[in-house]
């Protein structure tokens, strides 16, 4: 994998590969890969001539007392995982690079991002869509690989494609989960071994809320069961459980790490 650390060097890069007539896919991402990246990764090698993908913690999506100091990184297992996962070029760019001085110009998208993680994170959207618009700015015109794991982030990035006219095809990809159902993030990393172990309650919990709303419920009481199966595991503290259109989505902390999923309904 060829690994670019400059804005010019990935820009020339994807343009150079453009030029020779080839599509590019890329998946961003903030690092510490797990299986669900490497679906991502690996989906993007197959559908495109060539496979880029970009490392960075953005600290704009991260609001004081978060978990941005913290956050895992492992930049030599980070390389061999995207090198095996078939990407040609990796992206790792630093702070100063991405954001040299103060940031004036952000992007923000109404609607989307209001309510569920808009909620609970206020800043949080307007910080991933501002990263997202400039990544997507440098790269230039490709096919960009986001988890259905962060389902409000998805519309949010799609929302503003579509808005701001950005020569970029969104593609959503499925949730990649361990056996016993947790959705996998980087941030299970934090959990203690008895918090990994109840942690699968958010899936289960979408699964009771699919049962509840294939048994014809209203959408409220389906959110209560879900909320019901969450707040019955002493170690998770409920954040929300809510029905929005066909999807069912929960949040929840176990100590400090506060985790997300969610599940698509057809009616
Ligand atoms: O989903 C993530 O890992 C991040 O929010 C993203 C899209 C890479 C922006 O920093």
């Amino acid at each position: 994998v060829n690994v670019i650390e400059t804005i010019d060097g990935f820009r020339k890069t994807l343009d150079a590969e453009r030029l020779d007539g080839k599509t590019v896919g890329l998946v961003p991402t903030m690092g510490f890969l797990h299986e669900g990246h490497v679906a991502l990764m690996r989906r993007a090698a197959t559908e495109c001539d060539v496979a880029a993908a970009t490392i960075f913690v953005n600290p704009l999506q991260f609001a004081a007392g978060e978990d941005l100091s913290t956050y895992p990184r492992d930049i030599d297992g980070d390389t061999r995982a995207a090198s095996d996962a078939g990407i040609d070029h990796l992206f790792v760019p630093d702070l100063s690079e991405m954001y040299p001085g103060d940031v004036h110009t952000t992007v923000s998208v109404a609607g989307e991002s209001d309510g569920l993680e808009g909620a609970s994170r206020p800043t949080h959207f307007a910080g991933v869509a501002t990263v997202v618009a400039k990544l997507f700015n440098i790269a230039g015109p490709c096919r960009a690989y986001f988890g259905e794991k962060d389902w409000q982030q998805l519309q949010v990035v799609r929302r503003m494609v579509a808005d701001l006219s950005f020569p970029i095809e969104v593609v959503g990809c499925p949730i990649v989960r361990a056996d016993d159902g947790l959705a996998l993030s980087s941030r299970n990393a934090y959990l203690s071994s008895a918090e990994r172990a109840a942690a699968p309650v958010l899936h289960r919990a979408l699964v009771d809320g699919l049962a509840a709303v294939e048994r014809g419920v209203a959408d409220r009481e389906a959110a209560d069961v879900m909320a019901r199966t969450i707040s019955a595991e002493p170690l998770a503290q409920l954040d929300y459980a809510e029905v929005v259109g066909d999807r069912l989505l929960v949040a929840a902390r176990f100590g400090s790490t506060r985790l997300i999923d969610n599940l698509g309904v057809t009616r």
